[in-house]
């Protein structure tokens, strides 16, 4: 059977796209490398890297769809429990990824930032995320924001330690504490939270990602794996998430 729509191409969509209001904030979750490579016969490494190129295309998908910020979960902290050698595997292909790519990404306007815990990474990588930050400061069109070494639950707990100091410290009263307190002190700072979550690989879990911002997301999984995800799917998933009702917990109008 033909599929009808693959005769429509990719700038028919975005002008679809477009035209409906791009979602603001566009988080992933990266899921189904080792598949990939399992489905070849290759090694899991082999997987990651057609995820790294995966990632290029969707920056520049996400780009032209006027997405503002794209958060995109690269490493958890329960990734570290991993075979030694896939970390290392990982940790080379993002410090690879932060060398080869960050002028390309300067001269797009793009501005990448790293958020999770860095004290867990090697230097050498902590320097070329620092790099990657730095010269890719001065974008504005897209942020995009690469969770790495990060877990959801670790970050919460941080932001309630920080209140319970605050406590102590008696600068805040527990009776005040509203939810824009928690909010300041996670590590997305004053980013707008996710307005739509995509996981590939056809899992339906958060694995510890992002718990507290997706309260209001939509939610879209595609059964594609990571390295085939295109721009494409990013469109896609953008169409289905302008034709969804948010409420936010009201009722429709
Ligand atoms: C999950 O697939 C993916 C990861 C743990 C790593 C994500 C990394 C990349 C996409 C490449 C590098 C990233 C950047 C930003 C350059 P999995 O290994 O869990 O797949 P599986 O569930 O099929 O085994």
């Amino acid at each position: 059977m033909t599929n009808p729509d693959a005769a429509v191409d990719n700038s028919e969509i975005l002008s679809r796209l477009l035209a409906n209001g791009p979602p603001t904030h566009v988080a992933v979750i990266m899921d189904g490398n080792g598949r990939w490579a399992r489905e070849r016969g290759l090694p899991r490494r082999r997987g990651h890297r057609a995820g790294m190129s995966a990632v290029r295309e969707v920056i520049k998908g996400a780009a032209e769809a006027e997405v503002r910020h794209l958060t995109l979960y690269a490493f958890s902290n329960e990734n570290w429990d991993r075979p030694a050698d896939e970390v290392g595997a990982l940790m080379a292909l993002l410090e690879e990824y932060a060398q080869s790519d960050r002028d390309e990404l300067a001269r797009a306007g793009i501005r990448v930032t790293v958020f999770g815990d860095r004290e867990r990474l090697s230097a050498t990588a902590r320097r070329a995320i620092a790099e990657l930050e730095a010269s890719t400061s001065g974008g504005g069109a897209l942020d995009v924001h690469l969770a790495i070494s990060y877990g959801a639950r670790g970050e919460i707990t941080e932001a309630c330690r920080s209140l319970a100091r605050d406590c102590a410290a008696g600068v805040l009263s527990p009776d005040d504490i509203e939810p824009g307190h928690l909010d300041a002190r996670l590590m997305t700072g004053d980013w707008p939270d996710p307005d739509l979550l995509i996981r590939t690989s056809g899992e339906y879990r958060i694995s510890n990602f992002l718990l507290w911002q997706l309260a209001y997301a939509e939610i879209y999984v595609t059964e594609v794996l990571w390295p085939d995800f295109t721009r494409r799917e990013l469109f896609h998933a953008i169409l289905d998430y302008q034709g969804r009702d948010r409420r936010f917990g009201l009722v429709s109008t």
